[in-house]
C-alpha cells in the first residue's frame, strides 16, 4: 500500500517553486468585474459609510475611474444606478435620460475598452425598494417582466456589452431574451443571477444603492440560504431561457452551491463576492486584526476552487495591483 512513510506529500511543499509547480488555482486578473455606483445629483465622489474605499460616483467623473480600472487590467465593471427620483414603477430605471443610461453611454464614449456589464433590477429605483411591481402589496411578477424587459433594452441600446438581471422574478431570462432578440440584439448576452439567496450579506450595498425595502423582505423572490437542490432548478430553468453565463450569489456563504452548480453545468460560472463580505474583511482590517491582503487572495482564491470562473469583487482593484 501506498502510505508512510513511502508517501510524504510534504516533498510538494518544500518551497515556493515545487508549490507553483503543483499549484490547482489561479487567480487573473482578467477574471475579475468590478461593482460600480454612479449616482445622480452629486458632483463629488461620496465614499459608502460601510464600504470602506467604494464610492458613488458622478456620471461625469465615472470615466476616470473607469480608465483607472481599465489601467489596472481588469477588463470589466458591473454597473448600478442610484436614481434622484423613484416612484412606484421604476420610471427612472428605463428613461433614455436615466442616470444608468447617460453613465453607459459615456463609458463606451470615453472608455470604450471597458466591457460595461450592468445590473438589471428595480429596486434601486422604485420608491417601495421592491425588485418589482406592487399590488396589494405583494410583488406582480409577469407585470414587472414587462419593466425588467424594458429596462435591459434601454441599457443596451445606450450601449451596455452584457446585461445581468438580479431580480430573481420568474421568466426573466426568457423575456429579456425575447425582446432584445426581437429588437436585433441577439448577439447580447445574458448574466444571470440564477442563484441568488435572500441575504444577510447585502446589508451594506442597500446603503450603497439606496434600495432597502421600504415593507417586508425580498424573501418572496430571492431564494431561501437553506436550499441547495433549489438552485439547481433555478440554474436548469435559466439556461432553458437562454442564460449565457450564470451566477451565484453570495459567493462565500454559498461556496458548495457554487461547486454544485460547476458539477452539474458546463456554462461559464460567476460568483458575486457581496458587499457584507468586503465590508466584514475591510473592517477587520482596519482594526489590525487579520493581514487584509492574504485573507483576500485567500477567499478569493477559494471562489474560484469552489468552481466559479468569473469573480465579481469589490476587492477587485487592490488584487490587480498585486497580482501585477
Ligand atoms: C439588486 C442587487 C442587490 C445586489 C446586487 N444587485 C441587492 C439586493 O438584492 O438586495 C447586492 C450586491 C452586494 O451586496 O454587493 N437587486
Amino acid at each position: 500500500m501506498r502510505t508512510f512513510p513511502t508517501v510524504r506529500p510534504r516533498r510538494l511543499r518544500q518551497n515556493d517553486k515545487i508549490r507553483g509547480l503543483v499549484r490547482e488555482t489561479h487567480l487573473q486578473v482578467d477574471q475579475l468585474v468590478y461593482p460600480m455606483f454612479v449616482a445622480e445629483g452629486i458632483t463629488e465622489p461620496r465614499e459608502i459609510t460601510s464600504m470602506p474605499g467604494i464610492m458613488q460616483w458622478p456620471v461625469d467623473q465615472l470615466g476616470r475611474e473607469a480608465e483607472r480600472i481599465a489601467n489596472l487590467g481588469i477588463p470589466s465593471i458591473l454597473l448600478f444606478g442610484i436614481p434622484t427620483e423613484k416612484d412606484a414603477v421604476g420610471t427612472q430605471a428605463y428613461a433614455d435620460e436615466g442616470i444608468i443610461q447617460q453613465a453607459i453611454r459615456r463609458l463606451k464614449k470615453e472608455t470604450p475598452e471597458t466591457l460595461v456589464v450592468t445590473d438589471v433590477c428595480l429596486c434601486e429605483y422604485t420608491d417601495h425598494g421592491h425588485c418589482g411591481v406592487i399590488h396589494n402589496g405583494t410583488v406582480q411578477n409577469d407585470e414587472s417582466l414587462k419593466l425588467l424587459s424594458q429596462m435591459a433594452l434601454s441599457h443596451v441600446e445606450a450601449g451596455a456589452d452584457i446585461v445581468s438581471p438580479s431580480d430573481m422574478m420568474d421568466g426573466r431570462i426568457g423575456a429579456l431574451r425575447q425582446t432584445l432578440d426581437e429588437h436585433s440584439f441577439q448577439h447580447i448576452p445574458i448574466m444571470a443571477y440564477s442563484a441568488k439567496y435572500a441575504s444577510g450579506f447585502y446589508g451594506p450595498f442597500r446603503e450603497a444603492a439606496g434600495s432597502t425595502p421600504q415593507f417586508g423582505d425580498r424573501r418572496s423572490y430571492q431564494m431561501d440560504p437553506a436550499n441547495l437542490r433549489e438552485a439547481l432548478l433555478e440554474v436548469e430553468q435559466d439556461i432553458s431561457e437562454g442564460a449565457d453565463i450564470l451566477m451565484v450569489k453570495p459567493a462565500l456563504s454559498y461556496l458548495d452551491v457554487i461547486r454544485e452548480v460547476r458539477t452539474h453545468f458546463d456554462l461559464p460560472l460567476a460568483a458575486y463576492n457581496v458587499s457584507g463580505e468586503y465590508s466584514m474583511i475591510k473592517a477587520a482590517a482596519q482594526q489590525g486584526w487579520i493581514d487584509e491582503e492574504r485573507i483576500i487572495m485567500e477567499v478569493l482564491t477559494s471562489i474560484r476552487r469552489a468552481g466559479a470562473d468569473i469573480l465579481i469583487t469589490y476587492f477587485a482593484p487592490e488584487v490587480a495591483t498585486w497580482l501585477k
